[in-house]
């Protein structure tokens, strides 16, 4: 990035240090769980979903999150806020085990909170965060998407820093899985887990995806996205889609706020938002917990077994 460039735009060479998380959709594809209670607040084992992900902002080194919630959003300002009766209940306990998982969640990030008084998408929800972040890079993760490590954020961060722009994170699908992703053009760069974005497609039909690499929930976006955001119509769903604007800055040039990049990822990542993901994201970290490994994996050996010789 040329000296010119950066006294244009001072939020070109801005450190990352705010996360933002939506968590305002409707989570239709678990309802009835989901009429009063947020999908992003179910349980992975003991925890609730989100607050893995702001666990994972938080080893990222941002700790300052600001939340997108809508209708029945309370109970995560209430997860992420002290519980005084709680707490003394469990001091007069002498429980001091629950006492910190308790007061873990409270003490974690500086938490904030806006309201998408309308879940129009996506985008829309992203837009909410305008005031809050102001001419600042930020990274988005979204409240149902669970990465397994920060090592992902942080390597997103860093490429935005030197290469500046925004920054998405990419999975290969199999192809027939395409059309439940946006999904990107890409071409390499000389960084093996790095590719420059030449296109971006909402949910496209197999035929007319433009690769396998699918976006997942973890974006660093330059703000130059909030004037475009206001200006992107509703796409897909009628919804204003963060994919649509994402595309508009791949076709920007940098002293405009463009160029979108991509890394690659290669982890586990899961998707707590459907129903079946959700089912295998908590037995898979009930398995990996020392304290239920021991009596939960006989079990499931014993259940797999009955279940293929057809016994009950
Ligand atoms: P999803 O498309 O997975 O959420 O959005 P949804 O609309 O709640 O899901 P279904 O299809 O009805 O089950 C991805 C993330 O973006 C947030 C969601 O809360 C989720 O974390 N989101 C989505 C918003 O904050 N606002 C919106 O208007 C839409």
């Amino acid at each position: 990035m040329n000296d010119a460039t950066e006294q244009k735009r001072p939020s070109a060479s801005a450190p990352v240090t705010k996360a933002v998380v939506p968590a305002a959709g409707l989570g239709t594809r678990f309802l009835p769980a989901t009429k009063a209670t947020p999908k992003e607040m179910l349980p992975i084992v003991d925890k609730p979903a989100i607050q893995y992900v702001v666990e994972e902002a938080v080893a990222a080194d941002l700790k300052d999150v600001l939340m997108i919630t809508g209708r029945s959003k309370r109970s995560i300002e209430d997860h992420f806020d002290r519980a005084y009766e709680l707490e003394e209940a469990l001091e007069a306990k002498g429980d001091d085990a629950r006492l910190r998982s308790v007061r873990e969640s409270s003490d974690l990030a500086q938490v904030h909170y806006v309201r998408q008084g309308e879940p129009r998408g996506l985008g829309h929800a992203v837009l909410c965060a305008e005031a809050h972040v102001g001419d600042n890079p930020f990274a988005v993760l979204l409240g149902d998407d669970l990465i397994e490590s920060a090592d992902l954020l942080r390597r997103m961060i860093e490429v935005r820093e030197r290469r500046g722009g925004s920054v998405v994170a990419l999975m290969e699908v199999e192809p027939e899985q395409v059309s439940l992703y946006g999904c990107a053009g890409i071409e390499p760069t000389d960084e093996e887990d790095v590719v420059a974005v030449t296109d971006l497609v909402e949910k496209p039909a197999p035929e007319h995806a433009p690769s396998r690499w699918a976006i997942i929930g973890r974006y660093v976006c330059d703000p130059a996205v909030f004037p475009v955001l206001h200006e992107t119509p509703p796409g897909r769903g009628g919804e204003i889609q963060l994919t649509d604007a994402l595309r508009e800055l791949a076709r920007r040039k940098p002293e405009d706020g463009g160029t979108v990049h991509g890394v690659l990822f290669r982890g586990r990542r899961y998707d707590t938002g459907n129903k079946a993901d959700y089912i295998r994201t908590v037995v898979d970290f009930a398995c990996r917990r020392p304290d239920l490994a021991d009596e939960l994996l006989p079990w499931l050996r014993d259940f797999v077994e009955r279940q293929d010789a057809g016994r009950p």
